[in-house]
């Protein structure tokens, strides 16, 4: 056993210990002993020692013997690791507060129930990839499957048969495979493969290779999502946002000219821009509608299908050969009547979002405009350096990186970059 890597204390007002797994996990506090006991695993001491090293280290005062339920609650916080969860993830989808996140997003969940219920028969097996809490793989138990498989690498892995005894699902029916998809060798294929390893930048979870991966060893008739599309507009960030200083001033401060007469603080931010290389600015942002100002029309910039991923070729990331048919794509600013200005020096930015398409008819995305929005994932801000000019077109070109764990986007107006995620 080992403690979290991510593990955080601190002592609060009236000097209480309070302990967190993660820096998003909530806080809760813990006796002297208990400390001691995470002390205690940090140095190796063995369990059954765990009692004696308190009782002298907190002398005077009375400790029990017994410390497994304490261990077994700490293990279930994610606080201390034990040896089949350390040896495969020991990352925040281990935190249960991130796996509740996803499991009461409901509009998410229930989506993938939906198209799981839909196509489910009593002759079904199904391999859920990258199951978390298991909770696709225990509602196809429930939804009458044959068989479920449950592949898992982070702690969790563990709960997923508690869960299903708790459920009262035919254990029996259910396999769990503790560790990553990749390092399972002899898989038999099953009917339907069910994976969410979708992160802010849907690719960042490894969602490419993981899926390419398994497709060599396993042909299912059904893959839920089926295709993931990825759209591009741009936006004007509203002046009540808290993102609105902050790209107005990148915008300013990435086109300075730099004279004898600029004023320190300008001159600070400016070598701060330039030392970061941020002509390639973009992160994942939980924006939300009141943040942003549409200024035009979402960009379908391509589409890939999880059924074709075995003629992905890894050389070639080009969205034109891989992905998409056309790959740079022209976008009109919407018209703004009562806006005669040529330039704009309002902070704009381009968002970069994603629609899962789950089967057929069911689809998730996260741009918080869309009918199909759920809240669980943020989506990419990509600022512009300079302001663009609202009369011309961008050209805007996107794909994914060298590395298939991030999506890639180029704008361009006149032939100059004004927006870049390059690869990561
Ligand atoms: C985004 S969460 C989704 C969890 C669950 N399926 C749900 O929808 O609530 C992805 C989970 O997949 C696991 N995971 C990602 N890639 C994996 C892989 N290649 N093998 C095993 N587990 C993986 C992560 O540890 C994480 O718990």
């Amino acid at each position: 056993m080992k403690l979290s890597q991510s593990l955080s204390f601190r002592l609060d007002s009236t000097g209480k210990i309070r302990i967190r797994s993660s820096d998003i996990s909530p806080e809760f506090f813990i006796t002297p002993d208990i400390f001691w006991i995470l002390k205690a695993i940090q140095m190796n001491i063995p369990l059954p020692k765990i009692p004696q090293y308190i009782k002298e280290t907190l002398k005077n005062t009375h400790v029990p013997n017994d410390y497994s339920q304490d261990i077994e609650a700490l293990i279930s916080e994610g606080i201390i690791l034990n040896e089949s969860s350390y040896n495969t993830q020991e990352n925040l989808l281990s935190d249960s507060w991130i796996q509740w996140s996803m499991i009461s997003d409901d509009i998410r969940t229930k989506t993938y129930l939906e198209a799981l219920q839909k196509i489910i028969t009593s002759e079904s097996t199904v391999m859920d990839l990258g199951s978390g809490t298991g909770i696709f793989a225990l509602s196809s138990l429930h939804f009458g499957a044959k068989k479920a498989l449950a592949i898992e690498e982070s702690y969790w892995s563990e709960k997923i048969p508690l869960l299903a005894k708790r459920l009262g699902l035919p254990v029996d029916r259910l396999e769990v495979f503790s560790g990553n998809s990749m390092n399972i060798k002899d898989m038999k294929s099953p009917d339907i493969l069910v994976h969410e390893i979708f992160g802010n930048d849907p690719l960042e979870e490894g969602l490419i290779p993981y899926l390419m991966d398994i497709q060599k060893k396993i042909k299912p008739n059904h893959i839920l999502p089926q295709k993931i599309s990825v759209y591009g507009q741009a936006c004007e960030i509203h002046p009540d946002s808290s993102l609105f200083y902050k790209i107005e001033a990148f915008q300013k401060y990435s086109q300075q000219k730099v004279t004898e007469k600029t004023p320190f603080y300008d001159l600070f931010l400016k070598e701060f821009i330039d030392i970061n290389h941020w002509n390639d600015l973009s992160f994942t942002y939980k924006i939300t509608a009141q943040d942003f100002i549409p200024r035009s029309e979402s960009l379908h910039l391509w589409s890939l299908s999880f059924k074709d991923l075995s003629s992905f070729k890894t050389k070639d990331r080009t969205p034109k050969k891989n992905i998409a048919s056309n790959n740079c794509h022209n976008l009109d600013f919407i018209k703004n009547t009562q806006n005669s200005e040529k330039i704009v020096t309002k902070p704009y930015v381009f968002l970069l979002w994603f629609r899962m398409h789950v089967d057929n008819d069911l689809t998730l995305s996260n741009h918080p405009l869309q009918d199909d929005y759920c809240h669980h994932w943020s989506l990419i801000v990509v600022p512009f350096k300079n302001y663009p000019n609202l009369n011309e077109p961008l050209e805007v070109k996107s794909g994914v990186s060298q590395d298939l764990l991030s999506l890639t986007v180029q704008v361009k107006q006149n032939h100059n970059i004004i927006a870049n995620r390059g690869d990561r």
